[in-house]
């Protein structure tokens, strides 16, 4: 059953969009797909656990950390919840990077040279430079799977590009450049039929798709707090339980042990095999807390909202003209980004912003995608539950500022 979305009410829970920034102008803010703000529950959760429940967690005997350690597993357990896992199948890291990088490291055990690799060119650096770091110390080989103009994987040269050497394909869910959704089912299916296992990059998907890890059947899962309306420095990730378990620890430290001694070490289950050292604790409460209200707000209720807002975005461009887009697939969420046929997309950006507008400009850290794109940066902006037509309104009200200065 779908709720009534009001997105003046969800806006009101974000004490941070509430502010008004150069020359007293209210801040327009569309760069959620860099990082969400925090709604007021999420804020006080982590507040009020900082002031009443903090300690350290697995470790004590105490009251405290009992405390601590029962509303730190929860976390975990209203993640699992979230995206379909098992409890033992989540990973608490820093952020999808320090996941991607966890599998990396791992995966650099398990592979042998002339192991193949397979990453699409719309990816982020996060998922590049991690398997690049470990092609080159074993001897792996990485292949690039080519887009289509209009933003879409070119499927027909992923399937010419697997074969039974591709031990690994990863892959975002959705692009933080083009918002493209990939096919990650037929994606995962036709790996596993190679005998490849798949991670997904999903931090750009998290908070616009229903994800069930279980229905997809994928190997691992990476996505981070903050732009799902969490803190930052808390990040997730999910591998099927077998996975883990083959994976060699990434870090060592406390609470990583079974048992220590100078002749050797031995290792907790995953998912403890691999948080060594003291974890993000409120942070990871304070995901807990986003997912909730999240969730409560309806994962179908914000695309459908979304959605409506990216079409409104994409016709009141075109119709300021001028405009070239980048991303043009049906399947795409949440992001639009664009050049000017006239000025800089750093220069449009700085005077947008002068106007209290906030959007990212440059290559979002997807640098081999804008060379293939054949630009060397481009303007995003990014819609998250709490943005309105009127932020839309007011991001063309700032462009005409930019193309009357530079007329
Ligand atoms: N990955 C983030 C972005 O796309 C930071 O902006």
């Amino acid at each position: 059953m779908t709720k009534e979305f009001d997105v003046a009410k969800v806006k009101a829970q974000f004490p941070a969009l509430h502010q008004r920034v150069y020359n007293n102008q209210q801040l327009v803010y569309l760069d959620s797909a860099a990082s969400a703000h925090k709604p007021e529950v999420v804020l006080r959760v982590m507040d009020d656990f900082q002031r009443q429940d903090y300690s350290n967690v697995h470790r004590g005997v105490h009251y405290l950390s009992q405390r601590a350690t029962d509303a730190f597993e929860l976390a975990r357990q209203r993640v699992a919840e979230f995206i379909g896992a098992k409890d033992n199948e989540v990973v608490f890291t820093k952020s999808t990077t320090e996941a991607i990088n966890l599998v990396a490291h791992g995966m650099a055990e398990l592979l042998e040279a002339g192991d193949e690799i397979l990453l699409t060119e719309l990816e982020h650096h996060a998922n590049i430079v991690p398997w690049q770091l470990i092609a080159k110390r074993r001897g792996l080989r990485i292949k690039v799977v080519p887009i289509h103009d209009d933003g879409r994987l070119d499927m027909k040269a992923f399937d010419a590009l697997l074969s039974p050497k591709t031990r690994l394909v990863a892959c975002a869910y959705v692009s933080n450049v083009l918002g493209t959704v990939l096919p990650v089912q037929e994606i995962i299916e036709r790996a596993h039929s190679v005998g490849a296992q798949v991670l997904l990059d999903a931090s750009q998907a998290v908070t616009h798709r229903k994800i069930d890890v279980a229905a997809l059947g994928v190997d691992f899962l990476a996505f981070t707090g903050h732009k799902l309306y969490g803190p930052t420095g808390i990040g997730v990730l999910y591998g099927r339980y077998d996975r883990l378990q083959e994976l060699p620890p990434y870090q060592g430290g406390g609470d990583m042990i079974d048992r220590v001694s100078f002749d050797g070490s031995t290792f907790k289950e995953p998912p403890f095999k691999f948080e060594a050292g003291t974890p993000a604790i409120t942070e990871a409460i304070g995901l807990g807390a986003a997912i909730d209200w999240f969730t409560n707000l309806g994962i179908e209720n914000v695309a459908k909202h979304e959605q409506a807002l990216l079409t409104y975005a994409h016709e009141a461009l075109a119709d300021f003209g001028g405009i070239n887009f980048y991303g043009k697939s049906s399947e795409k969420v949440s992001v639009v980004s664009f050049t000017l046929d006239d000025v800089h997309a750093g220069d449009a950006a700085s005077i947008l912003d002068k106007t209290g507008v906030a959007v990212r400009v440059g290559q979002h850290c997807a640098e081999p995608l804008h060379d293939r794109l054949g630009v060397s940066s481009t303007i995003r902006a990014s819609f998250a539950a709490y943005n309105e037509r009127a932020d839309v309104d007011a991001l063309i009200a700032g462009l005409k500022v930019v193309r009357d200065l530079f007329a």
